[in-house]
């Protein structure tokens, strides 16, 4: 049987991935850029509902809030926003769409399908403007890396993309989660643009994600995989899902599990092929998704055609 059949069974390896991708994963497992040091144990064997409930209990979406060092001795409490980005929807929202930005949505004519939902989360620099009849035109939130504020070529200070919607940062911090270390030293210093888009933008919601959220995020996809996973942050996909199912009612993930059109495009909106964009190198994307497709309420076909997964939100069930 093919790989992708195996995906969407949820029964692969990393042992499965090319050599190239194989031996990528190593490379940063030996690194241990960020200084990872997992205390749990892998490999607990939770069927989907319980994965669900560990995560509901656990997760926590938690912003930079400015009243930690080195945030409050530099005044950060009246550079952030008042209102935690969790509470910033009183009643949350219904049904929330998360769009991945694989090549696999190209030509999947899921542009309305998306729009129709209450709230939809786009990632990075994926445009809608072009490609409306697969993406939608729609966005309430977007999450961006750090290399968005920092890299020229994005434009983040004039582009339309990152205007009119919630905006949530984050950046590769220590697995230790020192505040101090990692703001003298983040992977891209996005704090500088971060306060000055605040400055010039103050009413417009945009949060920096807490590095104890994302690392939390971590320990429970390595408590939950039999292998050890890459020693990096999850990835921007993965972090959003969380953060919908922390706000939303029902939340439906297109093309993360690659759908019939899987491809080797990287981005459906740039000209560039990499299986890592879909299978991870740098991420624990292949173990992300494997969570992903162990919780899926949603039906087989629609994983087959519509690379769609549909994940309840934390407070639609009881545990
Ligand atoms: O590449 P970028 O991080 O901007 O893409 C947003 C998210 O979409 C990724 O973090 C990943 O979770 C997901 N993605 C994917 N397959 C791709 C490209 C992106 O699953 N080919």
């Amino acid at each position: 049987k093919s790989f992708l059949y195996k995906l969407w069974k949820g029964d692969v390896s990393s042992k499965m991935l090319n050599p190239r991708l194989q031996k990528a994963m190593k490379d940063y497992l030996s690194t241990n850029k960020h200084g990872v040091r997992f205390k749990g144990k892998r490999n607990s064997k939770l069927t989907g509902d319980q994965l669900f409930c560990e995560l509901k209990e656990r997760v926590n979406v938690k912003t930079i809030d400015g009243k930690e060092a080195p945030f409050s001795t530099l005044g950060w409490e009246k550079h952030v926003p008042q209102i935690p980005l969790v509470k910033l929807y009183t009643h949350g929202f219904g049904s929330c769409a998360v769009v991945m930005s694989a090549g696999a949505i190209l030509n999947s004519s899921l542009g309305d399908e998306i729009d129709s939902h209450d709230a939809v989360l786009r990632f990075n620099s994926a445009p809608t403007r072009g490609y409306e009849k697969d993406v939608g035109n729609k966005t309430t939130m977007r999450i961006i890396n750090s290399q968005i504020l920092t890299n020229p070529n994005h434009h983040f200070v004039d582009s339309s993309l990152y205007k009119d919607v919630i905006l949530v940062a984050w950046d590769p911090a220590p697995y230790s989660a020192n505040l101090n270390v990692w703001y003298k030293k983040p992977d891209y210093n996005l704090f500088t643009p971060y306060v000055q888009h605040r400055r010039k933008n103050p009413t417009q919601p945009f949060y920096i994600l807490h590095p104890k959220f994302i690392w939390q995020l971590w320990d429970i996809i390595q408590e939950n995989t039999k292998e050890k996973i890459q020693p990096n942050p999850p990835s921007s996909g993965f972090i959003g899902i969380l953060i919908m199912m922390s706000m939303c009612n029902e939340v439906h993930v297109y093309e993360y599990i690659p759908s019939v059109r899987q491809t080797d495009l990287c981005h459906y909106h740039e000209l560039y092929y990499d299986a890592a964009c879909t299978l991870g190198a740098y991420h624990p994307l292949l173990y992300e998704k494997l969570l992903v497709q162990r919780m899926n309420k949603g039906l087989q076909d629609d994983l087959y055609r519509k690379g769609k997964v549909i994940l309840p939100g934390f407070k639609a069930i009881k545990c």
